[in-house]
């Protein structure tokens, strides 16, 4: 038997890749927020998609600034996760609230946040209303990470927990690889 889960939809296609994005105001003041709402578009040349609410300071800082970080989180910072996805920036400093560290990024404006394990810098390539979102199309200008987690060009499970969001407060590590 199938059951009828539309109130749930976007969760059928959880668990996410949970990251923090980074935008920075004109004064120089970066602003972090959690996003699972993430993906790969393009390969060649290197874009990202980020589906971001309208309304959030995210939005109106990558809108203004053109440039935004995402920026990869392991377990360590779940808790810095819920606060940057449960606070607006538009009220309160989320880098000191969470204790995270902006660090200058090497080709953007936007800092990255040096506790993560992985990085992507970004310029806006292009935008597309959706809904209450706003998809941000960004061109990555450049992507590194921690050598011992990343190997061969695919995660180290076995060495780095990161988050995927399944919706509300739960997340789920991928912890076993399969082949086809
Ligand atoms: C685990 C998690 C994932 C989230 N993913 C998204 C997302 O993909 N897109 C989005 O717009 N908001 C997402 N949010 C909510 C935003 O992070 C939240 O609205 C935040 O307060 C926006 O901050 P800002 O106003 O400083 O930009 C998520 C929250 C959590 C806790």
């Amino acid at each position: 038997m199938k059951i009828d889960v539309i109130d749930d939809f976007y969760k059928l296609l959880h668990p996410c890749m949970t990251v923090l994005v980074v935008s920075v105001s004109h004064d120089g003041r970066p602003n972090v927020m959690t996003c699972a709402w993430n993906m790969p578009v393009s390969d060649e040349p290197p874009m990202i998609a980020i589906a971001l609410g309208s309304e959030s300071y995210t939005s109106q800082l990558i809108r203004e600034s053109g440039e935004f970080t995402v920026n990869i989180p392991d377990e360590r910072l779940i808790k810095a996760v819920w606060i940057c996805g449960t606070k607006s920036g538009r009220s309160v400093d989320k880098f000191k609230l969470a204790g995270l560290t902006p660090r200058p990024a090497k080709k953007v404006k936007a800092p990255i946040v040096d506790e993560c394990v992985a990085h992507l810098e970004c310029r806006l390539s292009s935008q597309l209303e959706a809904g209450e979102c706003i998809i941000f199309v960004g061109e990555v200008l450049e992507a590194y990470c921690e050598e011992e987690l990343f190997k061969n060009g695919v995660w180290n499970i076995e060495k780095v927990a990161l988050p995927m969001h399944m919706g509300g407060r739960l997340f789920a590590i991928p912890m076993r690889i399969v082949k086809p």
